[in-house]
């Protein structure tokens, strides 16, 4: 039987408190601590390792089976099965589109992909070395002043026009980042081709010649971009949240976003995962950078390995690894080094006694880096393909944020271990 209430006792005279404890559809069963200030406490959870931020109806992650669901349907069968909007559709929505909704939504996104070109002129305003991600989230910012004719976040219309826009623009916004960067003209987005074809487009076509993106690759690509696609509360999207539940713009709210998935924790280990596959260089030094990542004075991790919630394989990898080598079998690469050097890695890491007593396995940004170095896209651009992915997951937590009625502004409490009340001191007093 659930429990249905929880009850907190003192070892002073404070009195017990007695607090409801919710369930919902899988997963665990939460203590409602939002009458808990009321009695003078408290509760305590830095990272937020035991606390739910909020309710949602999204995606559900099982860490300890290694379970990903988007509204209920399994990773594996949306990877194998669907194309990149039709799960943008589903986080936003809700459910699988039919025929009908997929061509409206497909030719709703395809009306979008093209920048005010204004725009434009805010790529030139950074450097051409700078990393895509700044770039990124200086575009996508600067959405603001230019789509502010649906910024009432609390109307629905609004709110499903700037999805729109954003799930149809990142990719010319993450594409010209790259273009920016390689000192190449912008490409235009194609939109007689689909959303992964016309990503590849964008990114590798020039004006020099005709350009057919490889099926294969493609197809991988939008592969890539479902794993992303969202997963539960995770850094990003509790930035995404916060910055939203002030009634931000979801430009603003989106390139919040961006910023948090850059970290080498988050979104940045992709990149930073081949940094180390490249500092490895060769299987004959596996075992020393595993020393350094089980030696607590040392600051390096495992890139690739670990995570908050998975204590086993997260399912992700595991289709990525399969794509990898699709990839490279496509491309002959099948004797890649760097797959080969991450296979042995992963085998070591997981026969090795403190990856297994702490249930470090390879998450999702392990084998996506090779996928798209293979492809080839530059180190820093993985981090930026993230960003376009987790883009859908964003707004459909944003949308489902502010259409909850229950929303309120995020803002945490804090245990003060700063100095108790003191007096002024004139500055001929101070020492
Ligand atoms: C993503 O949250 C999400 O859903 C994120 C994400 C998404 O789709 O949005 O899945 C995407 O961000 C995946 C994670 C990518 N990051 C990395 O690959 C970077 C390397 N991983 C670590 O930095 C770490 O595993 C984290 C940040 C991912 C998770 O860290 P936690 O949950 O805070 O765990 P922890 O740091 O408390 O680690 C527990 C123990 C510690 O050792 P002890 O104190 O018990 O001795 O495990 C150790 C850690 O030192 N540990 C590692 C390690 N990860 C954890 N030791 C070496 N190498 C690692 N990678």
């Amino acid at each position: 039987m659930k429990p249905t209430k929880a009850t907190i006792t003192f070892d002073n005279t404070l009195k017990p408190i007695e607090l409801p404890v919710l369930s919902g559809t899988a997963g665990n069963d939460v203590i409602d601590i939002r009458a808990l200030g009321k009695h003078g406490v408290f509760t305590y959870d830095p990272g937020f390792m035991s606390t739910a931020s909020c309710g949602s109806q999204i995606t559900f992650i099982d860490g300890e089976k290694g379970l990903l669901y988007h509204r209920g349907y399994p990773i594996e069968q949306l990877a194998e099965h669907c194309d990149f909007l039709e799960v943008s559709y589903l986080l936003m929505h809700g459910e699988l589109p039919n025929a009908t909704e997929k061509n409206e939504f497909t030719k709703t996104i395809s009306g979008h992909t093209m920048l005010h070109d204004q725009l434009n002129n805010i790529f030139r305003g950074f450097r051409r070395d700078a990393h895509p991600m700044a770039v990124m989230i200086g575009v996508v910012g600067s959405m603001s002043a230019f789509y502010f004719d649906a910024m009432d976040v609390y109307n629905p219309q609004h709110r499903a026009i700037s999805a729109h826009r954003l799930l149809a623009k990142i990719p010319t916004i993450a594409a010209w980042s790259y273009k920016y960067n390689s000192g190449q003209p912008f490409m235009y987005p194609k939109n007689s081709l689909n959303y992964a074809e016309n990503f590849m487009h964008m990114m590798f076509a020039t004006p020099c010649e005709e350009y057919t993106p490889n099926p294969v690759l493609a197809k991988a690509f939008e592969k890539i971009l479902i794993l992303h696609a969202d997963h539960e509360q995770n850094a990003s999207t509790s930035t995404v949240r916060l910055v939203g539940s002030s009634g931000a713009n979801p430009f603003a709210s989106i390139a919040a976003g961006i910023a948090s998935l850059w970290g080498p924790a988050h979104g940045g280990a992709n990149e930073a995962t081949l940094q180390m596959l490249e500092e490895i260089g060769d299987v004959s030094r596996i075992d020393e950078f595993i020393k350094r990542a089980k030696d607590k004075t040392d600051t390096f991790r495992l890139m690739g390995f670990g995570h908050r919630v998975y204590r086993n394989m997260d399912p992700r990898a595991a289709i990525m690894r399969k794509t990898c080598h699709e990839v490279l079998n496509e491309l002959g690469l099948q004797d890649d080094p760097m797959f080969k050097l991450a296979m042995e890695l992963e085998k070591i890491a997981l026969e090795d006694e403190y990856f297994v007593s702490r249930k470090l396995y390879p998450n999702v940004d392990f084998y996506s880096g090779i996928v798209m170095r293979a492809m080839g896209i530059p180190n820093s651009m993985f981090t930026a393909i993230f960003a376009l992915a987790r883009t859908a997951g964003w707004i459909a937590q944003w949308s489902e944020m502010n259409a909850d009625p229950e929303h309120k502004i995020g803002r945490p409490r804090q245990l003060y271990t700063g100095e108790a009340r003191r007096e002024f001191m004139p500055i001929e007093r101070r020492t």
